[in-house]
């Protein structure tokens, strides 16, 4: 085949498979036979001129190719997102939930501190959503030791949440109230930047799923539009890292694909999307 024609073409049966192998074994997600073309089609826009995917696959999974293999994960990953996804899940937050840690705090069974968890955060909207969640109730958490944690597998969709700046889509549930208190004026772009408050309660940094959550334990864990394209093993073994990572007595919040239900053992269910850990497990 001429050279210039190679990028033209689409993974065939085994290249797909073995693709497929390499994807489900680094992240966890299960691609479907119907997604040829899609992968075919991201995987073709890292090649260079005249490389073959053989020649692609040989790269990343080799030690020099470690960083191409990064950028293969961020081309890979989907990870749209935006703010008050579900907004039942921060309304039970900012309401319910900070209402019992606050009481809890007064009756001096908890510390003056809360450690959330955003898990496949992308590029940040749900962080942020916690996070201003939290601001919202500034005066009784005063003198609150106040952490929001963001994680993904996607070092590119950290970078963007680093920036901070949206475009309109991934702000449309923000209401006019937030945008005056925690977004910039929009740019040139039209891009929504947060203010330094918000960012400055949320930390961003890579982390797989598939392994333990070296830093927890955190009071409430946020998982939701993540974990709906892995198969059964992979799912049970992100489960076991994110229960392992929540302090005794702590809430997952799941979102409504995750298809977790019946492998939350031993969480106990609270609500539809909400389970919490045991005080003793
Ligand atoms: C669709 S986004 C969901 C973002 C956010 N949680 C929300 O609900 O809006 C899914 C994210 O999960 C991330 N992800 C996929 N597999 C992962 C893994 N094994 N470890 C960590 N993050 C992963 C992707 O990179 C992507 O950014």
């Amino acid at each position: 085949m001429a050279k210039g024609l190679t990028n033209l073409r689409q993974l065939d049966q085994p290249q797909f498979h073995q693709f497929c192998g390499l994807i489900y074994k680094t992240t966890g997600i299960h691609v479907s036979e119907n997604r040829m073309t899609l992968l075919s089609n991201r995987i073709r826009r890292r090649l260079q001129e005249g490389q073959s995917f053989e020649d692609y696959f040989k790269l990343i999974t080799s030690p020099q190719g470690s960083d191409e293999a990064q950028r293969f994960i961020d081309a890979i990953t989907t990870n749209e997102t935006f703010f008050f996804r579900t907004d039942a899940h921060f309304e039970w937050l900012r309401t319910q939930y900070l209402t019992e840690v606050v009481s809890a705090a007064l009756r001096g069974k908890r510390q003056r501190s809360l450690r959330i968890w955003s898990a496949g955060c992308a590029t940040g909207a749900e962080p942020y959503s916690i996070a201003i969640c939290l601001l919202e109730n500034r005066a009784r958490l005063r003198d609150w030791d106040l952490k929001v944690v963001g994680t993904d597998i996607s070092e590119h969709a950290l970078e963007e949440a680093r920036i901070g700046s949206f475009r309109a889509r991934a702000v449309e549930a923000v209401s006019q109230g937030r945008f005056r208190r925690f977004f910039e004026e929009p740019d040139e772009d039209q891009r929504w930047q947060v203010t330094s408050e918000v960012k400055d309660l949320v930390e961003l940094r890579p982390h797989n799923l598939l392994t333990p959550m070296a830093d927890g334990p955190f009071d409430c864990v946020f998982i939701r539009n993540v974990l709906i394209y892995f198969d059964k093993a992979s799912k049970q073994i992100a489960i076991r890292n994110l229960i392992d990572a929540l302090a005794p007595g702590g809430y997952l919040v799941v979102g409504p694909s995750e298809g977790i239900y019946n492998m939350l053992e031993p969480l106990e269910r609270v609500k539809p999307f909400l389970y919490q850990k045991p005080l003793t497990t």
